[in-house]
Order: C-alpha cells, then structure tokens, then sequence
C-alpha cells in the first residue's frame, strides 16, 4: 500500500473535537454533557437571512463569481465603514469561511518554510493551514498571569530570521478573548514595517467585544496598508457557521490577484451562504443588540462562576466568547477527558477543550482549559456545579 503524505502525517487533529468519541459515549450511557468545548453559536441567526434562504428565486443553484457576488462585497463596504474601515469592493474576496480565507492568504504569500509569528495560546487551525501551506509557525507566548498580554517587541525579534514572513494576529481573540490594545497594536505595525512582514488579521470576533476599550483594527494602521491582510468571516456575528462565508481583504492588488488564483481554482464560494450572508447585512440593531447583551451577560455568569470554585482562576476576556482557565489539576487533557470517562454529577458532565492544543510550546498549558460561553445562562450555571463537583472529586487534584 502507498504511504500517505507528510503533510497528512503532520497535520494535527483538532483539539476541540478529539474527545468527541469519549462525550458520545458519556451521552450513550445517558449523561447529559455541557458543551463548554465549541465555539459555535447558539443564538438565532437573523430572521432576514433564514426568509432569504426561504425566498430564493433562482431557477438555477449557479456558480457565483469566484471572488463573490458584487452586490454582496459592495454592501460590505458599507458594513466596514461603521468600524472606520475604509474599502471598496474590490479590496474584498469572499470565501468559503473565514478558513479558507487563512487557507488562501497563506498559499498566496508564503513559500514552503516561510515562518509565521503567532501569539500562543492560538487558535488551533492556524497549525493545520500552515501544514497545508509548508509554511512553519512560530510562537511567542502570552500568559495567564499577565492576562495574555502582548509580548514585549524583543519577543518577536528574537524569532525573525530571513525565513519570518509574517506576523498572524487574531483579534480578539480566540482561546484568550484577549483585545489588543492601541499601544500592542503600534507595537505590531512597527515590527511589520521594520521587517516588511505580512500582517494577518483574524477579526472574525470584532462584535464581540465587552469592554469600553477600542477595536483597533489591523486596518486602522498606518503605513503598512500594502502589509495588512484581514480575515473575516459571517459564522460567528450572525451564528451562520453553516452558511460557510467569510471573506479576505487587502489592499495589495498583487496578494489580490494570487489570492484571486486560489479562488478561480475552487471555482466558487457557497452561492446560498452569499444570499443569506447579503442578507444578513439589513439585520436590525435589535437582533445586534439582543445577541451582545446575551454574551455579556453570558460572560458575567461564567467568568464569576468560574473564579469562585475554589483553586480555578480565569482573568476577564474582553471579546470573543472563550476564556482560558487554570485550573487546580495536574493534567487539563486527563482532567477533560476523565470528567467524560469517569464522571457525573446527577447524570450530567462537562466537556472542555483542554489549552495544551492551543500551544505549540510543549507543556505550555498543561492545566488550562478553553471555556466557551455559547449556552443559555441556566446551562452555563449548572454546567459550572458540575464542575465544581468534578474538581472536588477528581484523583489528580492539585492544591
Ligand atoms: C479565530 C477564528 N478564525 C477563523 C475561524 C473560522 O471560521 P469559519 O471558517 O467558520 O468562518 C474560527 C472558527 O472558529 C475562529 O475561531
């Protein structure tokens, strides 16, 4: 039998899902299990989208354009405009999700062990696109104890090299919830201009964020417009992670047209997820404010709940809907998988994303988990009981 690639040798299994088999076996001996571990919305996607789903008057499920429909990036603008993103339609790509926007944005402006700065923890993707791509990820690492502040600059240089080609960035961020700051933000710029290093941007959670910080975008920086590559995507802001959209921009004609080879070469991005996703732009400030204010009060719940059993920390996220916290166990990834293994409490369990796979640094993380807030409020207090009780009774406990 031929052997399979490198690549697919290499390529991680994701950290989210690799205790899916040991949760369904909980949920088959009749546990109920709180999914604390996937970052996938619970809340309504806009009416507006699922009537124009409802509405479509094609004769014909056609190929879209490959860089998207017209009508659609043109009213993007208009949508980027209100976060001071100023763009025309032709700076937008729409993608199959903001993964293949990632996907694309590394073929077009990597070779094979060109290397990528990130942040650690990271969201786990990130790994698995740089695999396909060859490209080599390399990590500077932030903190709990600081909050997952940003590195100070000699962190990044001492990692650039002639193969560093870019910094990736997801803000706010995911696993942290982190938002960086005006100054982090410079610090980065002066580091991509002075390297004339590409700047990926994951901003996939800009409606996500609680604080009266500001949102500053890659795109809000001055003098690397030609660097900045934004990610985005529609799955989390409407809760259309099914519809598959999302979108790359730039302002450099040249990533534009590689990207742009990419996309001819797929042929198309989803045509329903276009029409919903076009949609979706006229939801109303309601349904904007609805879903925020259900976060922030999601947030509050969890990250109160959280810090008062005893020997759990987790600093204040500032946006997205993931926190990481440490937690009084000697190994998250036994703790996660013995709570769906070996534990319930009045029949239910909880299952988390233990942070080890959001590293790279072996043994970084070791007893932190990703927490997301994505259940009602009365799920999310039950989910933290059992989680206290899990921690009292768990062998591995550490004072
Ligand atoms: C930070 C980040 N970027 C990108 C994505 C990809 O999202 P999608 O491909 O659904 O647009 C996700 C999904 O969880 C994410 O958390």
């Amino acid at each position: 039998m031929p052997n399979i690639s490198q690549r697919g040798v290499e390529m991680p299994a994701s950290p989210i899902r690799k205790l899916a088999p040991l949760a369904d076996a909980a949920k088959q001996r009749g546990v109920h299990v709180y999914h604390l571990n996937i970052g996938q919305p619970d809340l309504p996607t806009p009416r507006v989208a699922l009537d124009a789903i409802r509405n479509i008057d094609h004769t014909v499920l056609e190929y879209s354009p490959s860089q998207g429909y017209r009508s659609y990036r043109e009213k993007l603008v208009g949508y980027y405009k209100k976060y001071d993103i100023n763009l025309t339609a032709d700076d937008i790509i729409i993608t199959t999700g903001g993964s293949e926007a990632v996907l694309f944005a590394f073929l077009s402006c990597l070779n094979p062990g060109d290397e990528i700065i990130v942040p650690e923890p990271a969201y786990a993707n990130y790994m698995a696109f740089a695999i396909s791509a060859g490209a080599v990820i390399r990590t500077v690492t932030t903190t709990i104890e600081e909050g997952f502040s940003l590195p100070k600059v000699e962190k990044f240089e001492e990692l650039i090299n002639e193969r560093t080609k870019a910094i990736l960035i997801c803000n706010p961020n995911n696993p942290t919830g982190y938002l960086y700051t005006r100054r982090e933000m410079n610090q980065i710029r002066d580091i991509v201009k002075k390297y004339d290093l590409y700047l990926f941007s994951d901003e996939v959670y800009r409606e996500f964020i609680y604080t009266g910080s500001p949102y500053i975008s890659a795109c809000h920086l001055e003098g690397i417009e030609q660097n900045v590559v934004l990610i985005d995507s529609v799955s989390k802001r409407y809760s259309e992670c099914g519809i598959r959209i999302g979108a790359l921009i730039t302002k450099n004609a040249e990533v534009r047209s590689a990207v742009m080879k990419f996309c001819q070469a797929r042929l198309s991005p989803p045509l329903i997820g276009q029409i919903a996703a076009e949609a979706s732009l006229d939801a109303s400030e309601e349904y904007a404010r609805e879903t925020y204010d259900e976060y922030v009060e999601r947030r509050k719940c969890l990250i109160d709940g959280l810090n008062r059993i005893p020997g759990v920390y987790s600093p204040i996220p500032m946006g997205a809907f993931y926190t990481v916290a440490k937690l009084p166990v000697d190994d998250a990834d036994k703790f996660c998988a013995w709570c769906l293994e070996e534990f319930a409490y009045e029949g239910q369990t909880v299952m988390m994303a233990p942070a080890s796979g959001f590293y790279t640094t072996p043994g970084l993380g070791k007893n932190e988990v990703r927490v997301a807030y994505v259940l009602k409020k009365e799920d999310l207090a039950k989910a933290l009981t059992v989680l206290a009780k899990a921690l009292e009774a768990y062998p591995g406990r550490m004072v």
